[in-house]
């Protein structure tokens, strides 16, 4: 029988159906898994060495470290000497080695290692067949050049008590002094110290030890419980916290740690220097705030242990997905910076002592010293040494030791579209068929996990993408590309021969027990390979070769994730860190590293896809370390649809760029959620300065490709699109100068305005290469209007209308939903190609047009880098390299080459693009004088007698308001690979 309905039924569905109509309007809130990463005091080194840090602030300290004055020798540009560390007892002392080598380039390495590990005279625990070395090897995966030894290095002919001297560096300008007891080193620059190490004598090495097995039987122990009183070693201060020496337990994995505590930790003190950049990533301000808690402040150290810790918060020193140890300190007049070369878990804490001013002293200012703590899990203590002195030297100085940014193909640069996932063949096709309708310009589409058979990486789904090849096909009639992911885990299971290989070749990352390591990921039971083996490498590369992935085309690219590596069911999602590598290294020695050797991989297999067919692969990764920029791009993984997550990607993009790793961008639309249709084409209108311009989305999310957001959204992301199109020369020119100096692309105010202490914290606002493009993305919802800070006297001209901006501070510059707040500083000539166009590939060819943005002076210059965007040509002299100048006094604009000796390559470049010509040039601030002009005169190198002055079209306009004048050159027809001058006179 059925029962009848209770009176109250209708209400409840009343009730029941607001909830659900509620739920409907509310996206729920997501937020990182805090749970399941550690902080400071979960990971027992750091909470051993942040506590050591307290005890040692007492002024009774000192430091038991000293340099023994005996043992210093120095030789071709290296001291070598052994520090000592003394024990508790007094009696006992334990010998670490230190190398300090003085590197041509003005650079100094300091390297402290354990003379009884590096001996291998130590017993693992348990059955461990790890290493027994502190980890070495980080410099083969990080450094590829800038380690020549100084020749001109030399110890101080003074003698000085107590101490060491050595001079190197530029024409003798540094000046290390090494003070034997206790161990600390000054860095000088022209007499003056601008890094110490171990001033607060913080120095710790963790010296290896016999751990003293107990008898008697103990109960299992709980995570972070306490060691029993008993086990403590006699050498050891009493009251030394041991609970996490010999094993330790997080999220129910416990670490098995065969070598015992082994940590290396060091603090080191900027004087003078009150802002510190670098240490991605982290998802905070590009001035890094303090650690030591206090309104505002952190109170956890910034974390490096390359985790994926998706849903990531803001404003935090939460450990992300990539890391690089390279801080710089940066004050007026002077940059320096150290690199802390070490893959293993890394904390750094901040802290800014003031001294106040003195009043009675005069002349004396109080001023800031950053004092910083870095702790590492193990591994050589080995810290690289930068004096400057500006921001330019160390970016330069860092490329040069862990190499620059790899030159992309042009393609790279354009626009990507992806999301998880392009279902099938035919919705990648209707895809790109949408962007043309719409006529929105795009260059890749990005295919995520899902267009595997079963997660199986180098297979296609049989039932949704039928037929690859055609897919690509389709793609390439408009000169698009392909990205596919590949990620590091390799499905477990049977009728795979990618695992049956990777099983069978042993190739696999192993666990503690030397068997291979199984764990969780997307496809469920997974293997990871282990990319430090270079058998694993020459094996990665077959799988790439067109007859083995097939389906994939030359215009197939790639895409690496997880590669943390992310493990679902592993200790703070990745690897356990006692599993084994290559080498016998514990993942715990090279955890920060792992992104960067598959990522490696992967650029290397692309290389070799077919013979005799060499591209510029293009590889994006989510994890990262230093010299990862040489194989490719990074983004800064799972953001949120949400607004402050678009604030953030600024500082973190620019703090990407100083910090040596500049082709980087963040999911535009965020990855998590749905934007507004506002905050999406906010996102687009600032995602056009990240680097690498991707939009992507969750698989849950809604479609949100720019053609579905309607009018006027559509028209207005896609204005800002062809902007990126539009200054494609320009970002090509500016991935060229990152890829040979070093320098950023985006460059935050601090870098163009060094000597600007107003501006040092600026995070919100940047620059465009060397191009004076000044940018300040709307990253707040209804704003009509930004503020953008401007650090000198010249002019800035808005980028469309030429409004003028001048005068040193903040300018308010309307930003109303279709407009993109972007000014050209005066002095400079900006590259674009105009023609609007449905890829950057179908601009080849396209006509130049340069804006002469006229300095305070009446002057201005600037560049322009050219190649096939395709090829290794360039490296034979296959560019063009042009130096635009306009000389105010003379009225005379130049184009003078700037690359070097013409070869065969550069001859057959030029034929090329022969055809290639300056079609319009723009005068911003043109001279009054110029308006009754009606004609320039041109003439170009190599032209014929008749045409050797040739008079072409000019038109001056005059500016409205605050509206700058302007001429315009119309077609002046010079080559844009030719020597020219045009004379305004
Ligand atoms: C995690 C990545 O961060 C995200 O971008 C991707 O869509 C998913 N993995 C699925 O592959």
């Amino acid at each position: 029988m059925l029962q009848s309905r209770p009176p109250s039924a209708p209400r409840w569905t009343v009730v029941f159906l607001l909830l659900v109509v509620l739920s409907c309007l509310f996206v729920p809130v997501v937020s990182v898994k805090h749970e399941n990463f550690k902080k400071c005091d979960q990971s027992g080194f750091c909470k051993r060495n942040r506590q050591f840090a307290d005890d040692a602030a007492s002024s009774s300290w000192t430091s038991p470290y000293a340099l023994d004055p005996a043992s210093i020798t120095f030789k071709n540009g290296q001291l070598s000497g052994n520090v000592l560390k003394t024990l508790k007892d007094g009696q006992e002392k334990v010998k670490l080695p230190l190398a300090i080598t003085f590197l041509e380039s003005g650079v100094a390495r300091v390297t402290l290692d354990e003379e009884k590990r590096r001996k291998g005279d130590i017993v693992l625990r348990g059955d461990s067949k790890a290493r027994k070395e502190r980890y070495n090897e980080a410099g083969n995966w990080a450094l590829v050049g800038g380690l020549e030894a100084s020749s001109g290095a030399a110890l101080s002919e003074k003698a000085e008590q107590g101490y060491t001297k050595v001079i190197y560096g530029d024409g003798g300008k540094h000046q290390a002094i090494i003070r034997h007891a206790p161990f600390e080193i000054d860095f000088q620059r022209d007499g003056e110290t601008h890094v110490k190490f171990n001033q607060r004598g913080l120095l710790s090495i963790e010296h290896w030890r016999q751990k003293v097995e107990v008898e008697k039987p103990k109960e299992e122990k709980k995570e972070g419980e306490e060691e029993k009183e008993e086990e403590k070693k006699e050498d050891e201060p009493a009251g030394e916290d041991e609970s996490t020496w010999w094993d330790e337990t997080f999220g129910g994995n416990t670490d098995s740690k065969p070598r015992g505590p082994e940590a290396v930790a060091l603090d080191i003190t900027f004087p003078g220097y009150e802002h510190v950049f670098g240490i991605p990533e982290h998802a905070t301000q590009l001035s890094l705030k303090t650690t030591r808690g206090g309104d505002g402040n952190y109170d956890e150290p910034y974390r490096l242990y390359n985790a994926d810790v998706f849903e990531y918060e803001m404003d935090s020193p939460m450990t992300l997905y990539g890391a690089i140890p390279l801080m710089q300190a940066h004050r007026k007049g002077s940059t320096v910076g150290v690199f802390w070369l070490n893959a293993a878990e890394t904390w750094i804490d901040v802290v800014k002592s003031k001294s106040i001013a003195n009043p009675l002293s005069l002349g004396v200012l109080g001023h800031t010293d950053t004092q910083t703590h870095w702790i590492s899990e193990s591994g050589l203590l080995d810290v690289f040494v930068f004096l400057g002195p500006t921001p330019q030297d160390l970016t330069r100085q860092y490329g040069e030791l862990t190499g620059f940014t790899a030159m992309p193909q042009s393609f790279a640069i354009a626009y990507h579209q992806c999301r998880w996932n392009y279902v099938t063949d035919e919705d990648v096709k209707d895809v790109d068929r949408r962007f043309d309708k719409f006529n929105i310009p795009y260059d890749v589409i990005w295919l995520d996990i899902e267009y595997t058979q079963e997660k199986k990486y180098f297979t296609w789904d049989p039932l949704t993408f039928i037929n690859p090849t055609k897919m690509h096909k389709h793609l390439d009639k408009r000169d698009r590309k392909l990205v596919a992911i590949i990620d590091p885990h390799i499905k477990n299971t049977d009728n795979y021969p990618v695992i049956d290989e990777l099983k069978k070749k042993d190739l696999a990352v192993k666990n503690k027990d030397s068997n291979q390591y199984e764990g969780w990921c997307w496809p469920g039971s997974s293997m990871w390979i282990d990319c430090f083996n270079p058998a694993a490498i020459t094996w990665w590369k077959g799988l790439f070769k067109y007859d083995s992935f097939k389906g994939t085309a030359p215009n197939t690219f790639i895409w690496n994730d997880m590669n943390e590596p992310s493990v679902f069911n592993g200790p703070e999602t990745t690897m356990p860190k006692d599993n084994i590598h290559f080498g016998d290294w514990e993942h715990r020695d090279v955890h920060n590293i792992n992104g960067l050797t598959f990522h490696n991989a992967t650029y290397q297999a692309m290389l070799e896809r077919k013979k005799g067919e060499i591209r510029r692969p293009f590889v994006l990764t989510r994890a990262f370390y230093s010299g990862s920029q040489r194989v490719g791009a990074m983004w800064t993984g799972d953001n949120l649809a949400e607004w402050s997550h678009l604030q953030a990607s600024i500082p973190m993009v620019l703090n990407q760029g100083i910090s040596g790793f500049p082709f980087s961008g963040a999911d535009v639309g965020g990855f998590f959620g749905n934007p507004s249709k506002e905050l999406l084409t906010r996102w687009y209108q600032a995602g056009i300065y990240y680097p690498f311009f991707r939009g992507h989305a969750h698989i849950d999310t809604r479609r949100r490709e720019p053609y579905i957001a309607g009018s006027p959204y559509t028209e207005i992301i896609t204005q800002a699109l062809r902007l990126r199109y539009q200054l494609l020369p320009a970002w090509y020119t500016a991935f060229h100068e990152a890829a040979t100096t070093g320098a950023p692309i985006i460059r935050p105010n601090f870098y163009i305005h060094p000597e600007d202490e107003r501006g040092f914290a600026v995070d919100d606002q940047l620059y465009i290469g060397s191009t004076g493009l000044l940018a300040k993305p709307v990253t707040q919802e209804g704003q009509d209007s930004v503020s953008i800070y401007i650090a000198d006297t010249e002019p800035y001209y808005d980028y469309f209308d030429y409004t003028t901006y001048q005068g040193a501070g903040h300018h308010t510059v309307p930003a109303p939903l279709d407009k993109i707040p972007l000014l050209m500083q005066g002095g400079h000539i900006i590259p674009r190609r105009d023609r609007p166009r449905r890829s950057s590939g179908l601009m080849k060819f396209d006509p130049f047009t340069l804006v002469v943005v006229l300095d305070k002076a009446g002057n201005a210059k600037g560049s322009l880098y050219l190649d096939d965007g395709e090829t290794f040509d360039y490296q034979l002299g296959a560019s063009i390299h042009r130096r635009f100048s306009f000389d105010g006094a003379r009225s005379v604009l130049t184009s003078t080459s700037l690359g070097g000796r013409a070869t065969a390559k550069t001859d057959a470049f030029l034929k090329t693009m022969a055809k290639v010509r300056v079609e319009k040039i723009v005068v911003v601030g043109a001279p009054a004088a110029w308006k009754a002009k009606s004609q320039v005169v041109v003439m170009e190198e190599g032209a014929k007698e008749s045409q050797r002055r040739k008079p072409v079209g000019f038109e001056y306009f005059e500016g409205e308001g605050r509206g700058a004048a302007w001429a315009v050159v119309r077609d002046p027809k010079v080559g844009i690979g030719k020597g020219w001058k045009i004379d305004f006179a």
